[in-house]
């Protein structure tokens, strides 16, 4: 049986995900700063395989990705006891969107590692990141290829378990190796951040 998968976040990338991981038969919730009650209208639209919950509920199952506002990491550590959790970290360290993009200030860190401060224990694999919900919703079939998903973490195991999701929802999964190296690479302001590639 499919492992579940709880979404930190119902917004433009988690509905987007939600959207293809249901297709390809995995049980999804989704969870926001609110109650499951607020999500009736969005879960609607997503089809079978897609709940809401809160997110406490959503931190509690077997995969959980983390799809919120970087200023709302802060909730992060009392929703769960992350230790040994596969977590799929697509945020992004904008403190402000459109027409800036202020970014937050890491230091010598990447935004996984920083991620990783609030989530103790947890297997973060980082991915989902670096392309806008807008090319993400499209076919990951483009032509006689298929677009890539670039990913980084620090486990082989999770990190076999996030390809292998990855490839079930038609996107190639490209390992940048760890989240300290890849995660550099992959995360807002990298030089792998906003490309689209396509694998013939
Ligand atoms: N948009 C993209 O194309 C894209 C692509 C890749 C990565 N990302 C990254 O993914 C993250 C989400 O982006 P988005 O554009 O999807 O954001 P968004 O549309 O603004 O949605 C944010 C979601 O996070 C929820 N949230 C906020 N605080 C929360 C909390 N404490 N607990 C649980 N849920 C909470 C919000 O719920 P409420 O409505 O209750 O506040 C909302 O559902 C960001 O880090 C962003 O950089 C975005």
């Amino acid at each position: 049986m499919k492992k579940t998968i709880g979404i930190i976040g119902a917004g433009m990338i988690a509905k987007t995900i939600a959207a293809h991981l249901a297709k390809a038969g995995y049980s999804v919730t989704l969870s926001n700063s609110r109650d499951a009650e607020s999500l009736k209208d969005v879960v609607a639209t997503l089809g079978e395989g897609v709940k809401a919950a809160t997110a406490i509920e959503a931190a509690k199952l077997d995969i959980v990705m983390l799809a919120l506002p970087w200023k709302s990491l802060a909730a992060l550590p009392s929703m769960t006891d992350w230790k040994g959790k596969h977590v799929i970290d697509a945020t992004n360290h904008f403190l402000t969107y459109q027409p800036d993009f202020k970014l937050a200030d890491l230091g010598d860190k990447t935004s996984s590692e920083i991620v990783q401060s609030y989530i103790d224990g947890a297997k973060i694999v980082k991915t989902f990141n670096t392309l806008s919900y807008k090319i993400v919703e499209k076919d990951p079939h483009e032509g006689n290829g298929r677009r890539v998903l670039f990913l980084s973490g620090d486990y082989a195991d999770v990190k076999n378990e996030s390809m292998e999701i990855i490839k079930s929802i038609g996107f190639v999964p490209i390992d940048l190796g760890s989240l300290a190296t890849g995660g550099r690479l992959q995360q807002a302001g990298g030089n792998l951040a906003g490309i689209n590639l396509i694998q013939i």
